[in-house]
């Protein structure tokens, strides 16, 4: 588990330096980073789940202070008017940035466990096989390491239910480092989308795995 460390310049832990406005995001930023080939964000993509599964497994990978999965559970809730006991969020973080969140609400509901918490490294989680409808990812994989950076990917990718997806934000170093993964993906039946973001040194990768269990990789 990581330490954290407060300073004049923002909030660290063993894996980098952040101010609060790089771990405080809203499900409005991340949707404006993840959309899929047709340009519906990602609000939109997990409301239609919802609609078609009648509930919706959500995991935000790095989810810093918890914000945007909060606010992610509330936007599909009122999208789809369907109640928010449907939807199941859960963040790890390897750092514990519960209490750092700028919405008193996020605050309230990682300290009640009405928001599922996990403080872990996501190299060590134990995820069950084939859950997630949706996992997030974003400005978390930039900060480790390109093996640890796979070995979580692989990790993610069978954590994801039949049909599910998964977005997520890679160095293109990274993203290259992953390139025969990705394609043994592909040749196993997953959807993969990517878009550079410019200025950055940084890609959004989509991953859809197939509705229909395949041979695990
Ligand atoms: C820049 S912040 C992004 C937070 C959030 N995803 C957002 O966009 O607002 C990166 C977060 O990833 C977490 N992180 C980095 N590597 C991690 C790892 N291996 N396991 C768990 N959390 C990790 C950091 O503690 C930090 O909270």
């Amino acid at each position: 588990m990581g330490r954290l460390i407060e300073t004049e310049q923002g909030f660290g832990g063993f894996n980098g330096m952040f101010t609060l406005a790089e771990m405080d995001r809203g499900s409005n930023a991340y949707c404006e980073i993840f959309r899929d080939t047709t340009g519906k964000p990602l609000v939109q993509i997990a409301a239609d789940i919802l609609r078609e599964k009648g509930q919706l497994r959500v995991l935000d990978a790095g989810c810093g202070t918890g914000r945007a999965i909060y606010t992610l559970r509330e936007d599909v809730a009122r999208q789809t008017g369907l109640p928010q006991a449907a939807i199941d969020v859960t963040g790890i973080n390897d750092v514990d940035y519960r209490g750092k969140s700028k919405m008193v609400e996020v605050r309230r509901a990682a300290a009640s466990g009405s928001l599922r918490y996990i403080v872990q490294d996501l190299d060590i989680a134990d995820l069950s096989a084939d859950h997630y409808d949706l996992i997030t990812s974003v400005e978390v994989l930039i900060y480790n390491g390109y093996e640890k950076a796979a070995r979580i990917v692989h990790k993610l990718t069978s954590a994801m239910a039949p049909g599910g997806k998964m977005f997520m934000t890679l160095k293109s170093r990274q993203k290259q480092h992953l390139e025969s993964y990705m394609r043994t993906l592909q040749s196993n039946g997953f959807k993969l989308f990517e878009r550079s973001i410019p200025p950055f040194d940084r890609v959004a990768v989509m991953v859809e795995k197939p509705a229909v269990r395949q041979e695990q990789v």
